[in-house]
């Protein structure tokens, strides 16, 4: 069956091959991009080998709320129903601290906000599909987080590693949250998280954390890299494959469910995390009513 798929971060890296992949295969794919030139080149190259040519694209730079509420306009505006969101864009921030206008940090913007964002605005989209899918972009790295003293901000203590660990953790407490709360409700919408392994991609190449590039450990990472065909077969998995069906809070690597780490079971500290996410949504808000 022909499936709607949005996929964040389609520009680049996993989510450009993986739309590829899924277009090849005739279904219609929705991707996102921040930059005009390179969404333009992306939609070309999917379009390309698309089978049935059903491709859309629409631009938002996720470190602004305002265009991320604006690209939900125009994709509820545009589709009925979606099958699967794919929460895919993420970055590796910089040796600075760099946030939105609300004091987000931007790693944990693409990781944790925006795609809480998404997915609840897109919820009613969502349980129209017969088997709607949600997959949040965890890590294996998330077993490096620190949690002692929670500060979602990272406004004490910042550094890139810190923020992307610890995000692509909340990732995994965001993700747990969401698919009890979609089954308590009895939603039908099912929310996984995933890592798609050590992939060979453009992550990390803006970030001016020079000393984690260039260190020893830096480069083993790079040369332990996978290709991108690999990249995406547990996306690609869990986007289509019906043995996903009804799974929901999980978290896989290598297209099996897989342990998170003890950290990843704290459920009063994921509730923490999406007071958090509410309080930058509604400050975000309400600046927008008062303007
Ligand atoms: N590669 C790995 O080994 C690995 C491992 C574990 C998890 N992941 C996760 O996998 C996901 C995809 O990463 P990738 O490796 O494919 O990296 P990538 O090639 O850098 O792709 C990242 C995508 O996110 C987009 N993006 C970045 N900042 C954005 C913003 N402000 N607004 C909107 N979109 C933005 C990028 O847009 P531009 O094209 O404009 O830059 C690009 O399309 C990420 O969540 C990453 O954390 C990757």
């Amino acid at each position: 069956m022909v499936q709607t798929i949005l996929i964040t971060g389609a520009t680049d890296g996993i989510g450009k091959h993986l739309a590829k992949k899924l277009a090849s295969e005739g279904h219609h794919v929705i991707l996102h991009g921040r930059n005009p030139q390179k969404l333009e080149l992306a939609t070309q190259e999917v379009r390309a080998v698309s089978v049935r040519g059903r491709v859309s694209s629409y631009l938002a730079d996720f470190s602004k709320l305002e265009d991320v509420y604006q690209f939900l306009e125009e994709i509820k505006r545009d589709f009925p129903s979606i099958d699967v969101l794919f929460n895919n864009a993420g970055l590796y921030g910089e040796k600075e601290r760099k946030t939105s206008a609300e004091n987000v940090e931007l790693t944990f913007m693409l990781s944790v906000l925006v795609p809480y964002i998404l997915t609840t605005d897109l919820s009613p989209l969502l349980e129209k599909a017969p088997d709607g899918r949600v997959i949040n972009t965890s890590s294996y790295m998330h077993h490096f987080a620190k949690v002692k003293d929670l500060d979602f901000g990272f406004e004490k203590n910042y550094n890139p590693s810190l923020a992307y660990n610890n995000s692509k953790l909340y990732t995994i407490w965001m993700t747990r949250y969401l698919a009890r709360e979609f089954f308590l409700r009895g939603s039908n919408i099912t929310v996984n998280s995933y890592h798609p392994g050590l992939i060979s991609t453009n992550l990390g190449n803006d970030s001016s954390d020079e000393k984690t590039k260039k260190s020893l450990f830096g480069r083993l990472m790079k040369s332990l890299s996978k290709n991108l065909d690999e990249g995406i077969e547990t996306g690609y998995y869990l986007t289509l494959l019906k043995e996903v069906t009804g799974l929901t809070g999980y978290y896989f690597d290598e297209k099996k469910v897989k342990s998170v780490s003890e950290k990843g079971y704290d459920f009063e500290k994921a509730q923490d995390l999406i007071t958090y996410c509410e309080n930058k949504i509604e400050m975000f808000k309400n600046k927008s009513t008062i303007s």
